[in-house]
């Protein structure tokens, strides 16, 4: 029983994310990823998802390392140390080799330039979204809310002027990563398009 248990443990490929981790890195598959230790360190070790760094597809030199020719299993939490202190974590992940539509929706219940996107993609992944405005200015990243595979995040364009006609659409962005794959793409929409009132029932 015990043995069944730790097998299970051992075949999890990485670290599940919970939230967007603070600093990441997209490779090609079978291409060479170059991680970076932000320290003043001159001698780091490595750990790949909490194992210390095996085998000849690594090569770590000062506060470099390579990874040569990234797959699946190459990607997750990597994290470079002087000893026992943790000085620096990059997830690397594999860039979407499907470009694949999603099912963005994007819904406002009234013209005050604030909306609701929704859209579904895998259950491991997490995802952020970022707004450009109707004035050309980039919001901030959002962080969405996630569960059994549907995601959501909520916006405001305070630049948003009800009374005049919006010229340019805005431009939402979306990234998401799951536990070894990076998914990337964007939309554009006019607010005037998705705005749905709540109607009112009929009788
Ligand atoms: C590197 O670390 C310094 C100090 O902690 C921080 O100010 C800087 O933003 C970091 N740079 C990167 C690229 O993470
Ligand atoms: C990556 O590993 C470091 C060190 O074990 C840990 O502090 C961090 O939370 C991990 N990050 C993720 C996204 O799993
Ligand atoms: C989009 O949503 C529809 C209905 O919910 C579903 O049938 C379809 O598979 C979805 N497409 C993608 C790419 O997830
Ligand atoms: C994601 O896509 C945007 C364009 O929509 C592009 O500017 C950006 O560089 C892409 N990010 C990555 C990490 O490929």
């Amino acid at each position: 029983m015990l043995g069944l248990v730790g097998l299970l443990l051992c075949l999890t490929p990485a670290d599940a994310l919970t939230a967007f981790p603070p600093k990441f890195q997209v490779g090609k598959l079978n291409g060479d990823v170059v991680v970076k230790c932000n320290t003043s360190e001159q001698r780091v070790t490595w750990t790949q998802n909490g194992e210390p760094e095996p085998m000849a597809e690594f090569v770590a030199k000062g506060q470099t390392l390579t990874i040569l020719g990234l797959d699946l299993p190459a990607a997750g939490n990597y994290s470079c140390w002087a000893g026992t202190v943790l000085l620096d974590t990059t997830y690397v992940v594999v860039s979407g080799t499907r470009e694949e539509g999603m099912n963005i929706s994007c819904q406002a219940e009234s013209y005050h330039g604030s909306f609701r996107c929704s859209w579904n993609g895998p259950r491991s992944a997490v995802f952020r979204a970022r707004l450009t405005r109707s004035d050309g200015s980039l919001g901030k990243w959002v962080p969405a809310a996630g569960r059994h595979g549907w995601f959501s995040a909520s916006f405001a364009d305070p630049s948003f002027c009800p009374f005049a006609e919006e010229l340019r659409p805005l431009q939402l962005q979306l990234e998401g990563l799951s536990d070894t794959s990076y998914l990337n793409f964007s939309i554009q929409f006019f607010i005037r398009d998705i705005v749905r009132p709540k109607t009112h029932r009929r009788i």
